[in-house]
C-alpha cells in the first residue's frame, strides 16, 4: 500500500480522480466553499448527516465530482479516536467496493489525527495470505491522506513520515504475529530480523544454542530443551546518533508457542498461544519502522525466542535453573516461562549501559482479567518513564495503564530452594510477575509492558493488533 500527502481545496477536492473521496467532518471544521461544503450544507439540514460520531452519508458519481464515490463522516468532536472510529466505519461502508484508490480528506494536520487515519485504513483494509492461499489480497493501493492548504500539507509532513513508518511497523507486527507457530520457529523470526539490516544503520547478529550457552543464559536455555526448535538470541541495533549517545533497548518476549510445558495448559484455544511472540513482534515492527523513518537516536532490540514444549528433557516444576545474573530460580510452574526467558535477556541489556530497558510480553493471563482487551498493563520504579510512555500511548491511541510495584507483591515469590521462585499465588499475577523482573532490570531505568490483554484478538475477528508498535514507536521519537 502507498501513501501520499497532498494538498486538495475545494476545486481540486472536485477535480480528484479517485474509487473513493472520504470526507472527515467535525463539528466545528469547515469545509472550503464548493461543491462539497454546500453538499455537507444540505445534507445537515436534512439531518442526513450531524454531528453523531461515525455517522455516514456515501454518494455515488455524484454530480461535479471526479470521484467515483464519495463518503461523508462525522468525527464528532474531532478527536483522533473518533477519526480513527469514522475511518473505520467510511471503510466499512466500502467494503463491497473493493476500491484500489482511496483518499481522505483531513480537516488540518494535527499529527494524532493523520496517523489515526492512515492507521485504520490499513488495518481495515489488512488480509492474512501467509498461510491462505483462497484469500483474496486486499485490493487498495494507493491512499491519499489530503489537506486543504499548502500550509497545513507542510506542516502535516513528519507526522505523515510517522505515520507511515508506524503502519509498515505495525503490518510486520501483525504479519508476524498471525502466522501459525509452525511457519514462525525462532529460526524464521531469527531470518526476519536479519532481512530487517537490509536498511541504512541497522545491524543484527543472531545467536543459537551453543553461543547462548556459552553466555550463561541458564534461564532461557531450559525452557527451550523441551523442544527440538533450536532457540535463537536476536540482538538488532540501529545506530542513528553518535556512538557515546545511550541507546534504548527494548526486550520482546519471543515464546513461538506457549504449551505451558509439563505444567500443561488445557486445550481450549491453545491454538492461541501462538500468539507469545507477539512482543518479539512488536520489537521487529518497531525496527521496521526505525528502519524506514531514520531518527538519530540508537535503539538495540533483544529478543529471545523459543518454544515452551513438554518433553523428556523438558523442565520440570521444582527444577533449579541458574540464570545469567547469576540468581538461581525455582521453576513451580513451568508454564511462567515468559519471565524466565526475558529475565536473561534483561541481564545481556546491562552491557548497552542504556537509558532505559522497555521489555514487551505477553507474560499474564492475570494482566487480561485486569485490563481486558482495552489498554496493556505498564510497570515501573520510575515515574519519569511511566509518564513517558504513558503519553506515548495516548498519542499513539496504543493505551497503557501502570500499575504498582510495591515491594509487598514480591512475597510470593520466595522459595525455599532457590534465590526465587517463578510464580507466587494467582492473586495479583501480573503485578508478581513484573516484581520477578525488576530482579533482573536493577542497573537502568526500566519498564516492562505486559500486552497479553492487547496484543491479539480472538473471536471471530481473531488476529495480532501489532501493538504495541504504537507506542513504542511514538516513544522512541519523543523521549
Ligand atoms: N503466555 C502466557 C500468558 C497468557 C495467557 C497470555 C493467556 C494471554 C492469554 C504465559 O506464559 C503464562 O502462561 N502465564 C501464566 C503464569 C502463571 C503460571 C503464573 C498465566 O498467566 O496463567
Ligand atoms: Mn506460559
Ligand atoms: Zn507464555
Amino acid at each position: 500500500m502507498n501513501f501520499e500527502l497532498k494538498t486538495l481545496d475545494a476545486a481540486a477536492a472536485a477535480g480528484h480522480k479517485t474509487d473513493a473521496l472520504i470526507v472527515l467532518l467535525s463539528a466545528e471544521a469547515k469545509l472550503p466553499a464548493g461543491t462539497l461544503a454546500k453538499w455537507v450544507a444540505d445534507a445537515r439540514k436534512s439531518g442526513d448527516i450531524d454531528a453523531t460520531p461515525s455517522k455516514l452519508l456515501t454518494l455515488w458519481h455524484p454530480e461535479g465530482m471526479q470521484a467515483t464515490r464519495v463518503v461523508l463522516v462525522s468525527t464528532g468532536d474531532g478527536h483522533a479516536v473518533r477519526v480513527r472510529q469514522a475511518v473505520t466505519a467510511a471503510m466499512g461502508a466500502l467494503k463491497a467496493a473493493a476500491p484500489k484508490h482511496v483518499t481522505v480528506c483531513l480537516p488540518d494536520a494535527n499529527a494524532p489525527c493523520l496517523q489515526a487515519a492512515a492507521q485504520a485504513v490499513a488495518d481495515a483494509s489488512y488480509t492474512y495470505t501467509a498461510t491462505k492461499p483462497s484469500a483474496k489480497a486486499a485490493a487498495l493501493k494507493r491512499v491519499v491522506l489530503a489537506l486543504p492548504t499548502a500550509a497545513k500539507t507542510k506542516a502535516a509532513k513528519p507526522a505523515f513520515e510517522q505515520a507511515c513508518a508506524q503502519v509498515a511497523g505495525v503490518a510486520l507486527a501483525k504479519e508476524w504475529g498471525n502466522r501459525p507457530a509452525n511457519h514462525a520457529t525462532p529460526t524464521q523470526l531469527g531470518k526476519v530480523a536479519q532481512g530487517l539490516a537490509k536498511h541504512k544503520r541497522m545491524s543484527c547478529k543472531v545467536l543459537g544454542p551453543k553461543e547462548i550457552e556459552a553466555l550463561g543464559m541458564g534461564s532461557f536455555a531450559a525452557v527451550a530443551r523441551g523442544s527440538r526448535e533450536p532457540m535463537r538470541f536476536i540482538v538488532l541495533q540501529y545506530n542513528g546518533a553518535a556512538k557515546t549517545v545511550a541507546p534504548t533497548v527494548l526486550v520482546g518476549k519471543g515464546i513461538t508457542f506457549d504449551t505451558g510445558g509439563i505444567s500443561l495448559k488445557p486445550g481450549a484455544g491453545m491454538d492461541e498461544m501462538k500468539f507469545d511472540m507477539c512482543g518479539a513482534a512488536s520489537v521487529l515492527g518497531t525496527f521496521e519502522a526505525l528502519g524506514l523513518l531514520q531518527p538519530n537516536i540508537n535503539v538495540v532490540g533483544l529478543i529471545p525466542t523459543c518454544e515452551n514444549m513438554p518433553d523428556g528433557l523438558a523442565l520440570k516444576p521444582g527444577d533449579v535453573v541458574t540464570s545469567m545474573s547469576g540468581q538461581t530460580i525455582e521453576v513451580l510452574n513451568t508454564d511462567a516461562e515468559g519471565r524466565l526467558i526475558l529475565c536473561d535477556a534483561l541481564t545481556y541489556a546491562t552491557r548497552f549501559k542504556p537509558r532505559a530497558v522497555i521489555d514487551i510480553a505477553t507474560l499474564t493471563g492475570a494482566c487480561v482479567i485486569s485490563l481486558g482487551h482495552v489498554r496493556s498493563g505498564l510497570f515501573s520504579p520510575s515515574d519519569e518513564l511511566a509518564q513517558a510512555l504513558s503519553a506515548a500511548g495516548e498519542a499513539a491511541l496504543d493505551p497503557c495503564w501502570r500499575l504498582p510495584l510495591d515491594d509487598d507483591y514480591a512475597e510470593g515469590l520466595k522459595s525455599n530452594f532457590a534465590d526465587v521462585a517463578n510464580v507466587g499465588g494467582r492473586e495479583g499475577g501480573a503485578i508478581t510477575a513484573a516484581k520477578f523482573l525488576q530482579r533482573f532490570a536493577k542497573d537502568y531505568p526500566w519498564a516492562h509492558l505486559d500486552i497479553a490483554g492487547s496484543a491479539w484478538k480472538s473471536g471471530a475477528a481473531k488476529g495480532a493488533t501489532g501493538r504495541p508498535v504504537g507506542l513504542l514507536l511514538q516513544y522512541l521519537l519523543t523521549a
